[in-house]
């Protein structure tokens, strides 16, 4: 039976984690959305059209290492703002939210727009201080050099490009259950996920 888990939030929330770890609790299969969008704005760093490379992306664009850079989470930010880019990807995120078994999507708009009938709907936040720190740690754990504030400000300019944009803007779904990480460890927060989920399974 399809079953389509929709949980969206702004960047360094927790739902990447949130979202794998749910998908193993429940044995579903998960999409890292943003992996679309970030796939599509790496491209157009070599100057390829934006909707030339969303309407010509294939799976294996989403396997490459480099596209967890800030560079390339701006560019997906940026692409992501175009209403073609948008509908090309629209068919495939779908196809995956109803394949049998069950799905797990993340992003920003999968609540809302991609899959506004879904069964369970979580909207994953953080203050924009708790994330860019999480996000800082990550990237410098990379071994990439990066100051605090350029990360800051890094995560407050795609917030306000991710909210403000006419299409599909960024905003919790009405039905969706909203997880504030800032003070929530790791488990804490999966725990809260999994409760609302099981909640909504009946
Ligand atoms: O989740 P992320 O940080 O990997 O996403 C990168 C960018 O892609 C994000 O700033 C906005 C865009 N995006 C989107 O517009 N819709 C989605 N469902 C997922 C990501």
């Amino acid at each position: 039976m399809p079953f389509t888990i929709a949980i969206d939030g702004p960047a360094a929330a927790g739902k990447g984690t949130i979202s794998k770890a749910v998908a193993a609790h429940f044995g579903f299969a998960h999409l890292d959305t943003g992996l679309l969008y970030r796939a599509v704005g790496a491209k157009t760093l070599d100057g390829t059209d934006p909707i030339a490379a969303a309407l010509a992306l294939m799976a294996d664009d989403l396997e490459t290492d480099n596209l967890r850079t800030p560079e390339v989470a701006q560019a997906a930010s940026k692409v992501a703002v175009i209403s073609e880019v948008r509908a090309a990807l629209v068919d495939f995120q779908r196809a995956f939210a109803r394949r049998a078994g069950g799905a797990v999507l993340d992003g920003r708009d999968i609540g809302t727009v991609i899959c506004p009938d879904a069964e369970a709907k979580l909207f994953v936040t953080a203050s924009a201080e708790v994330r860019a720190e999480r996000r800082y740690l990550e990237l410098a754990g990379k071994g990439m050099s990066v100051s605090r504030e350029e990360v800051l400000a890094d995560v407050k300019e795609r917030d306000t490009r991710d909210r403000e944009r006419a299409e599909a803007p960024m905003v919790a779904a009405k039905d969706a259950v909203v997880i504030d990480t800032s003070s929530l460890g790791i488990d804490e927060a999966v725990a809260e996920a999994i409760a609302a989920i099981e909640a909504r399974r009946g």
